[in-house]
């Protein structure tokens, strides 16, 4: 059985999705450990919940490299195959990104690469888009800008406000997160150059 990690910071929605896809035997592997960079974050509750082992790696006061070596070390304990970025508000070094090379997936409410970074239903939503959505991508060195796993348009209704745009962009990665963990996990697809060629 394959065995994914998930990073978090905060709420763990995308976490759940994750855990609920593995416990329906969807995921094609199973969650061997959740690691939040922040004691608080709720989502290590959800993860607690569904008996998945959890790591603390506070970040504060330590250089990148350093804070990004001992996730990995937590990672590479638990053996994990895949990481899952799911609202981790950390940038990769290279240390992190090197231990795992093409192994390292995130989302983001946002077709990319349109509106990469903060804020990103906000962001489509003040530049008046018709339409927006939700993208998982492999992680590279760049700002939410590695190759493309997984995109579901989502349309911007006219009465939507930024906050109403965002919860049906977040129903969205939650149906494509778990569908592109699978893909990567079962190695049905071929990477040339910045694309991939997905099957099955
Ligand atoms: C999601 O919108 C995700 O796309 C972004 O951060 C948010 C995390 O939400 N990277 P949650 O913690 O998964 O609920």
């Amino acid at each position: 059985m394959k065995k994914v990690g998930v990073l978090i910071s905060g709420r763990g929605s995308n976490l759940q999705a994750l855990i609920d896809a593995a416990a329906a035997g969807s995921l094609g592997g199973t969650i061997a450990v959740v690691v939040s960079n922040v004691a608080s974050a709720a989502g290590l509750e959800r993860a607690r919940r569904a008996g998945v082992p959890v790591e603390v790696c506070d970040h504060r006061g330590r250089p990148r490299e350093e804070h990004d070596a001992a996730v990995v070390e937590r990672l590479g304990a638990h053996e994990v195959d895949l990481v899952c970025l799911a609202g981790y508000m950390r940038l990769l070094s290279p240390v992190f990104l090197r231990a795992f090379p093409d192994r390292v997936l995130n989302v983001h409410p946002s077709l990319l690469p349109a509106f990469p970074g903060k804020d990103a239903p906000r962001q489509a939503w003040e530049h008046g888009v018709k339409v927006s959505g939700a993208t998982v991508h492999v992680v590279d060195e760049g700002l939410d800008a590695g190759p493309i796993v997984a995109q579901e348009a989502v349309p911007v209704l006219e009465e939507d406000g930024p906050d109403e745009l965002a919860a049906r962009i977040l129903e969205a990665e939650h149906r494509i997160y778990p569908r592109a963990v699978r893909i990567l996990l079962a190695g049905r697809f071929r990477r040339e150059g910045r694309r991939l060629h997905l099957h099955g």
